[in-house]
């Protein structure tokens, strides 16, 4: 059987790892992946290839543009191609990016086989969010539906979405387990950082960084936090520009701006994190497979389930600081994202169907 894989952006690395590591104990399999380059500074994308011990793409569609349609336009066209001279059996999607949506349309175009990984996510705040329609668009036009939680099956029953359906766990959460002996905390020393004495801040959401009173908001609750506490900020190259763009560069003084970081170091710099503050899909879970409490920075989330045990908060940016320093203590629910074998179990339904 052939898969043909599909990524583009930095959490879908992550994602295809953790495939690839259950590919190896499954003969019978040959996959071909392709890159369409929507991710392409080395440390956005390169290095999640070599610290994760991932095969090279065997495509780079090297496509990036700013412009949501004519970054998925593109993608679409040479999707296509490369579906047609492979001819796959199924083709795996992952998560909410556009790759994934240009992914689905190719593969519906051309009859073949859809699964998706990640399934069944579904956040209507704020609106418009580009993840969002890709998410809908992306379900609807799969064969496969693999769910990372129970809320996720639900929300696809809601919209009457029943063949196809499996919750398999999270595959974020097997290679969480499966890189945990390799995490990297050099940068604990490097950085000069207190073990739980510090903030590990993502950002990089259109809704939080392109308007720039939300963003001045948000720095300005940041440096606040950042003038008693240190908060670390591995930036985003979106953001980046945005504060450029935005003359707020002043209002990263306070703050420990890195680069950012390959998914060994911030593991590693997660494990031993006070808490963290993110706006990230993929991010807000991993703090919680490492025993950290997050708060998101969005109005509402796919990753519901960690909001209503109290493990994360839904925050505005005047939230922040009284999260930071909030003593509440918080229940750890374990397993809500599987066991750790959710990548085997999607490889071996695959088998037995496809
Ligand atoms: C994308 C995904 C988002 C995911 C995020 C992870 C969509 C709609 N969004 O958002 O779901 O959470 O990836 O990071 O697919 N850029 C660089 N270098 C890079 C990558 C991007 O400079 O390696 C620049 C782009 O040129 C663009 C901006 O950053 O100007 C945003 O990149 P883009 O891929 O559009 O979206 P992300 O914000 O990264």
């Amino acid at each position: 059987m052939k898969i043909l894989s599909i990524v583009g952006a930095r959490p879908q690395f992550v994602k295809e790892a953790a495939i690839q590591c259950a590919l190896k104990q499954s003969e019978k399999i040959t996959e071909v992946l392709v890159h369409t380059g929507q991710h392409y500074d080395a440390n956005m994308s390169g290095v999640f290839f070599d610290v994760l011990s991932m095969k090279a793409p065997d495509y780079n569609l090297g496509i990036s543009e700013t412009l949501h349609g004519a970054m998925t336009g593109r993608m679409l066209i040479q999707l296509e191609q490369v579906m047609i001279k492979e001819k796959p059996d199924i083709v795996l999607l992952y998560g909410d990016t556009n790759s994934t949506t240009a992914g689905a349309l190719a593969a519906r175009k051309l009859k073949l086989q859809v699964a998706h990984i990640e399934a069944g996510l579904r956040q209507k705040k704020p609106k418009y969010i580009p993840e969002e329609a890709n998410r809908v668009v992306t379900d609807h036009m799969s064969d496969f539906l693999f769910c990372p939680s129970q809320v996720a099956v639900d929300n696809l029953n809601k919209e009457n979405i029943y063949d196809g359906v499996y919750f398999t766990g999270d595959v974020m959460y097997d290679i969480f387990l499966k890189m945990q002996p390799s995490f990297d905390y050099s940068m604990i020393d490097e950085l000069r950082l207190v073990q739980d004495n510090y903030i590990l801040m993502t950002l990089h959401r259109d809704f939080n960084v392109d308007n720039k009173d939300v963003l001045t908001k948000i720095l300005i609750e940041i440096s606040r936090i950042a003038k008693e506490i240190p908060v670390v900020y591995p930036l985003h190259p979106r953001t980046r520009k945005r504060i450029q763009e935005f003359g707020l560069e002043d209002l990263l003084s306070d703050l420990i701006i890195t680069e950012p970081v390959d998914y060994l170091k911030l593991m590693g710099l997660t494990e031993n994190c006070f808490k963290a503050i993110t706006d990230s899909g993929g991010y807000q879970k991993e703090t919680y497979f490492a025993g950290k409490r997050a708060a998101v920075l969005m109005p509402e989330t796919g990753w519901i389930e960690l909001i209503d045990n109290d493990w994360n908060i839904l925050a505005e940016p005047s939230d922040l600081y009284d999260f930071v320093y909030s003593k509440k203590s918080v229940q750890y629910e374990r397993n809500i994202y599987g066991r750790g074998n959710a990548s085997e179990e999607i490889l071996r339904i695959i088998k037995g169907v496809v």
